[in-house]
């Protein structure tokens, strides 16, 4: 099954199988926001058997911070502790990527002194339980932000990542630029869908120019989006159509959707009911290689994807859940419980006090 045989994802760069570890935060940084042994050894355990690995969302400035013990690339001192994160993970034979992020108006307010730290392309609060109204950014401030996104990309290239992915998906601030919830600007960067596109040509833009002059040609550039928000008015599959076109002109190396399941047709009312994949290649045509993700944990799962729509496919619960879910998955004997010996203590925690959610596919817990 082509699935478990190499796959070129770029010209000479080759990953093991077509199989991606999702990103997933794992609330379990040192202090510092260093990465913690417990998550060194997570990845370790999860590289074995997969293509790639992606990274749990990583800061990269100061009012980037969205979760407790959060990851963080946002100064140069963080770069010794990435530098054993991409080790560990390329040492068991798969590309490292990181995730890079900013929470915008996501971000807890209980992890700010200044609640003006709290910051998005408009202030509008997401209509969600104890989040406040965010700043809205200043020209002045994109500008930095995008520098700080590209600042990060340089430091990731120097701690030995084979490539970063720009987290523009799951309401952070990437997409509340693109949203027409979170964005009510008048200026440059809102109003239009082209100019609610604005901020995330700019920013692939200056990531691509940091790439290109460090002469790493073979560093990996990926954007996560998420294809629709429910919020009214929010980003429909159509104005989508409009990004991913942007998207496919940029060089960027894949596309990974974030999807609750990986065929889902869209969500909004009135919305055509095709699977949302199935638009987007009408326009993209397989011209960048797409992940998909959402709900895939048997073979023919990963079959169906890779025959519709998609060139790698990427695991959240099912790797969470059986750390060698890549080799596993080929005999159909996987495991399905979540166990506490092989994962941090906080993002054991945070499975647990939200089992009722992360029980529904079949899931347990090792008791
Ligand atoms: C504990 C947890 C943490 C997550 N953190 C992130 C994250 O940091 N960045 C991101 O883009 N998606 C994140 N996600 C979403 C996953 O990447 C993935 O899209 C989602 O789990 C659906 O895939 P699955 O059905 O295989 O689990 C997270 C999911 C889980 C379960």
């Amino acid at each position: 099954m082509k699935a478990f045989k190499p796959y070129e994802i770029k010209p000479g760069i080759i990953m093991k199988n077509r199989l991606v570890m999702a990103p997933m935060t794992t609330y379990s940084g040192n202090e510092d926001f260093t990465v913690s042994k417990a998550e060194i050894d997570y990845y370790r355990l999860r590289s074995k058997t997969l293509g790639m690995v992606i990274t749990a969302a990583t800061s990269i400035n100061d009012s980037a911070q969205a979760f407790e013990r959060q990851m963080s690339l946002k100064h140069d001192r963080y770069i010794p502790s990435m530098t054993t994160l991409a080790k560990t993970i390329k040492n068991e034979g798969a590309l490292a990527v990181i995730q890079l992020h900013h929470g915008g108006r996501m971000n807890l307010p209980s992890l700010y002194n200044d609640p003006s730290m709290i910051v998005s392309a408009s202030a509008i609060k997401a209509p969600r339980e104890n989040l406040v109204t965010p700043k809205a950014m200043t020209v002045d401030e994109i500008k930095q932000t995008i520098d700080d996104f590209a600042m990060a990309t340089k430091r990731a290239i120097q701690a030995g990542f084979d490539g970063v992915e720009l987290h523009g998906a799951n309401t952070y601030l990437l997409q509340q630029f693109f949203s027409p919830h979170s964005n009510r600007r008048e200026d440059e960067y809102g109003g239009t869908v082209k100019k609610r596109m604005r901020f995330i040509e700019e920013l692939i833009d200056s990531v691509h120019e940091v790439i290109k002059t460090s002469h790493n040609k073979d560093f990996i550039l990926g954007y996560r989006f998420s294809p629709e928000e429910l919020e009214e008015p929010g980003i429909t599959v159509e104005d989508t159509i409009q990004l991913v076109g942007m998207l496919k002109n940029k060089p960027l190396d894949y596309l990974h959707i974030s999807l609750k399941h990986y065929r889902q047709g869209p969500s909004r009312k009135d919305a055509l009911k095709t699977p949302i994949i199935d638009v987007i290649q009408n326009t993209l045509n397989h011209e960048i290689p797409m992940i998909g993700v959402g709900g895939i944990s048997t073979k023919e799962n990963i079959a169906d994807a890779l025959e519709n729509g998609y060139e790698m496919i990427s695991i959240g619960l099912a790797i969470l859940a059986d750390p060698l879910w890549g080799k596993h998955v080929e005999t159909g004997i996987v495991k399905r419980e979540f166990d506490a010996k092989t994962m941090p203590k906080h993002l054991y925690e945070r499975l647990w006090k939200n089992r009722e959610y992360f029980t529904r596919d079949g899931y347990n817990f090792k008791s």
